[in-house]
């Protein structure tokens, strides 16, 4: 259709690839193109819209296609299309694994994690899991080559401050010797990260730990690594439970042993400024609409900041992946600090490809402010995915006796849905009693409207004649049309809200379709094309909610 619209304004003299969108009017889809073309061809936008039509009118495959091309004004075309058109396509779609997406083929790198080694994590980890591996998974599906890549905090402050409440506790014991659990490493943080703020003497020496720590120190790489395994271990096991997955633990310590390469590089390049003993990169431009300090990427004590680490992860990530694209999922808050990588990394030549930094905004509590304990701390996301869990038990009756297993699966489908619908730019309030509803907005209702399809389908019918019966069946069947739209346009923005909202929007005119259409009862031909169409519905209803890391439960 796309293909045919692009003919008819080329040979109207409308150098244009014209876009249909899906119409929320009564039209099936929709052309806003003239708009864009007003200004330069002198016209109102319905002029040309009319031309357009008139011109479309004339092809010898308009019946074929359309079954009304209409124009509203002030310069919308409204398109109805064909019944065989739909039916046409919907058979393609059967068959085509993606889906009506277009393939892509780069090597992509997405940096998703973030969190700090030694502290468990908390809610603020909850946004970039979820987004990060939708981006990555949509991406993945698109056909490019994927590496997700955990970036740790793991050799800064608070590991001195653990190593140094070590060294206290067990002052006798050879380094190889100690033995720590989890439980010691969540009260050991808090409590000498406490203590640094009130002594100034302990917090001299954590920091003395830490630069040494980074110098290589082998007595505090031994406790080191000891903390870092018990740490990982157990933010391993929450991100298990959220199904999200890295190719790489990474972390800071790695960016670390990039600099004995990156820094000769680096100042070969004539771009590092002595700032008071410390070496920074200007990345202010002249065009700039906000103030920019320089990058600062070593202090006058010699100590390596947040940034070097980030520019020694680009360095090592070019040097193991060649990437096409570099891909942050990072907290909006931190937006200018990638700017100020970003421009670092290309004026030193250290990167050339895309750099991308998506933030996204705060998870918030009832106040609609970012989400706090009681007590004013954070929210540890243990005890947030524990919250939810009870809440859902607690909701019905029924829920109480249903299998771990699926629980499981809906707790992360509420947790999932209700981030990932919003725009991630946004903050959204956390409300899991509106969040765990069958009804509404919610991933318990997608889950269930495929359920409840599921157990129509007898088997996976395949075959469609050219009829449609009504104007339910029409309005899921041309929604079903739009997926592969859907999926490229989630990925080209990565904006996995895209895909949330359509399954959303399927899920509604899914059920309206149930409500319309008793499956018994019927003659052989319609059975089978109604079997066709949900089973289609439901294969893409799963695929894309696997994209977003939600599992369907057996039962619910
Ligand atoms: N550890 C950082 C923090 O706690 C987040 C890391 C984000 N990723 C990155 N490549 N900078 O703020």
């Amino acid at each position: 259709m796309e293909e045919l619209f692009e003919k008819v304004f080329n040979e109207l003299g409308y150098d244009i690839k014209p876009k249909i969108i899906k119409s929320n009017k009564d039209a099936d889809f929709q052309c806003d193109e003239c708009f864009k073309l007003a200004k330069e061809a002198h016209k109102a936008p319905f002029m040309i819209a009319d031309e357009v039509v008139a011109k479309l009118k004339e092809e010898s495959s308009f019946d074929e296609y359309f079954k009304e091309v209409s124009v509203a004004k002030p310069g919308f075309i409204n398109i109805k299309v064909s019944d065989k058109y739909i039916c046409d396509n919907l058979r393609k779609l059967i068959d085509d694994d993606m889906l009506g997406a277009t393939k892509e083929n780069e090597t992509i790198v997405v940096d998703y994690g973030g969190p700090n080694v030694a502290k468990p994590l908390h809610v603020g980890h909850l946004r970039p899991a979820i987004i990060g591996q939708a981006i990555y998974n949509i991406l993945k599906f698109k056909g490019n080559r994927m590496i997700g890549d955990v970036h740790l905090g793991d050799i800064g402050t608070q590991m001195g401050q653990v190593i140094y409440g070590i060294l206290t506790d067990f002052p006798d014991t050879k380094p190889e010797d100690v033995v720590i659990t989890l439980d010691y490493l969540n009260e050991t943080y808090p409590k000498i990260s406490a203590l640094c703020k009130e002594d100034e003497e302990v917090r001299v020496k954590c920091a003395k730990i830490t630069k040494d720590l980074q110098d290589g120190d082998p007595i505090y790489r031994i406790l080191w690594k000891k903390i870092w395994d018990l740490s990982v271990g157990d933010i391993k096991r929450i991100y298990d439970y959220l199904d999200v997955h890295f190719d790489l633990w990474y972390g800071e310590s790695h960016a670390y042993a990039q600099f004995d390469e990156m820094f000769p590089f680096i100042e070969k390049q004539n771009i590092i400024r002595e700032d008071d003993g410390a070496k920074v990169i200007d990345v202010k431009q002249d065009d700039d609409k906000f103030e920019l300090p320089p990058c600062m990427i070593q202090k006058s004590d010699g100590a390596y900041l947040y940034a070097t680490s980030d520019l020694g992860t680009i360095w090592q990530r070019v040097k193991d992946f060649n990437p096409d694209d570099i891909i942050y999922v990072v907290d909006g808050r931190q937006s200018l600090y990638f700017v100020q990588v970003f421009r670092a990394a290309n004026k030193s030549n250290i990167y050339h490809g895309k750099l991308e930094h998506h933030g996204f905004g705060t998870v918030n509590g009832a106040d609609n402010k970012p989400f706090k304990t009681r007590s004013g701390g954070s929210l540890k996301l243990e005890d947030l995915i524990k919250q939810v869990k009870e809440e859902f038990i607690n909701l019905r009756e029924e829920n109480k006796s249903m299998a771990e297993e699926d629980l499981d699966k809906i707790v992360n489908a509420i947790i999932k849905f209700a981030d990932l619908q919003n725009d991630l730019t946004r903050n959204y309030i956390f409300d899991i009693k509106k969040f765990s509803e069958v009804a509404g907005k919610t991933g318990p209702y997608i889950l269930y409207t495929y359920l409840r399809i599921n157990k129509l389908l007898s088997q996976n019918s395949l075959k469609l004649s050219d009829t449609i019966y009504n104007e339910a069946d029409r309005a899921l069947r041309v929604k079903l049309l739009e997926v592969g739209n859907v999926i490229d346009q989630a990925a080209l923005e990565r904006r996995p809200h895209y895909i949330a909202n359509y399954l959303y929007e399927l899920s509604v005119v899914a059920n309206n379709f149930y409500q319309a259409n008793r499956l018994n009862d019927l003659d052989e031909q319609t059975k089978s094309d109604y079997e066709t169409v949900l089973s289609l519905n439901n294969k893409i209803l799963k695929i894309l909610l696997e994209l977003l890391g939600i599992h369907i439960p057996k039962a619910m």
